[in-house]
């Protein structure tokens, strides 16, 4: 009988159909195509008034019996799925996951912060000042007026069309800044990006990280300036020889300069520190009177102030020879600091 031939066949169907599911997608999808609504099985059951009536109960009867083995075949997979899994049966579960792939934290970003802790566990507080620089706070307040030659170690990027507006070529103009709107005393870091017309190469780039540092109320001394950059360089870079060099800056008089021991050769001498067994941390100095004129102070203040570079600082602290690691994105380097 036609309908006997079809009811069967779609048991054949189904069964051999079912052997292949590898999803609950598919199973779903199996599923609708059998008994949802409009399913094979559900349209038998609805066509059974059109029968003639001595074989409706017979076929009622067998379409029941097929609905209800595919809800239980249905049931069974279903049941496994959820104990596997998706795609079960073709899972290894003693394979490893696939990892969950988190980012990390720069490592430029984790020394800055290294240094901004160490620096607000001292009373420091940290303030920014803008990229783009006028002439007046980069060098003339600085006390580096046009023909000075330390200018020369500043050739930057003018804004076009601006005369004197230019790409910020250290964080010292924020010093200025500062004592204009702030009455001292005070003590801040300023962390942030600098530039200059550098050739890139394994110590420079034409964009940087300078982090400065101010300190300025009535008497701070010379020996305030040793006491806090010495613990600075033994909280960050931990057991290592200290010393303080003369140098000169504009606008911090006396000036200084501050080494570490070579972190990689202890002070023996090597590469890295080219034979010296020292390494440049910092310049720093005694705040110049003529930056607190240039700023407006008229009171008599006293203060010191010092700017290092990030990246100088982190290729210290990691032992590392080129900074140009750190701008590559390669995700190989970055992933080693976690
Ligand atoms: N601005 C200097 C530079 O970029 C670094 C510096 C030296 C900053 C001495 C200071 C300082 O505040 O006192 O080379």
């Amino acid at each position: 009988m036609h309908i006997k031939n079809e009811i069967s066949r779609i048991r054949k169907n189904f069964f051999e159909t079912v052997k292949n599911i590898k999803s609950v997608e598919q199973l779903l999808n199996i599923k609708s195509v059998y008994i949802g609504r409009k399913g094979k099985v559900s349209r038998l059951l609805k066509s059974i008034p059109e029968l003639p009536p001595n074989i409706r109960p017979e076929i009622g009867k067998a379409l029941n019996t097929l609905k209800t083995e595919i809800e239980a075949k249905l049931k069974e997979i279903s049941l496994k799925f959820q104990q596997h899994g998706k795609g079960a049966g073709e899972i290894d579960e003693t394979l490893p996951g696939i990892p969950f792939y988190s980012g990390t934290r720069h490592p430029l970003n984790q020394v800055l912060e290294k240094i901004a802790d160490i620096f607000f566990s001292l009373g420091f507080s940290l303030v920014e000042g803008p990229l783009i620089e006028d002439d007046w706070h980069n060098f003339e307040a600085l006390n580096i007026p046009e023909f000075h030659p330390s200018r020369d170690m500043h050739d930057t990027l003018y804004i076009e069309g601006h005369k004197n507006l230019l790409l910020r070529t250290h964080t010292s103009p924020v010093q200025i800044r500062i004592l204009e709107n702030n009455p001292p005393p005070l003590a801040v870091i300023v962390p942030g990006k600098c530039f200059r017309r550098d050739a890139v190469d394994a110590s420079h780039y034409p964009v940087f990280h300078q982090v400065e540092g101010l300190w300025v109320d009535r008497d701070v001394s010379f020996s305030d300036l040793k006491g806090v950059l010495l613990g600075f360089a033994y909280r960050m870079f931990g057991d290592v020889k200290v010393r303080m060099r003369p140098s000169f800056f504009p606008f911090t008089e006396p000036s200084c300069e501050l080494d570490i021991s070579c972190t990689v050769c202890g002070g023996k001498g090597c590469s890295t520190c080219g034979g010296q067994g020292w390494l440049e941390i910092l310049g720093a100095g005694m705040v110049h009177p003529n930056i607190f004129k240039n700023a407006g102070c008229k009171e008599k203040w006293q203060g010191f102030a010092f700017g290092m570079g990030v990246e100088r600082i982190a290729l210290i602290y990691y032992k590392l020879k080129d900074l140009r690691d750190f701008y590559n994105n390669d995700l190989r380097f970055l992933e080693q600091f976690r």
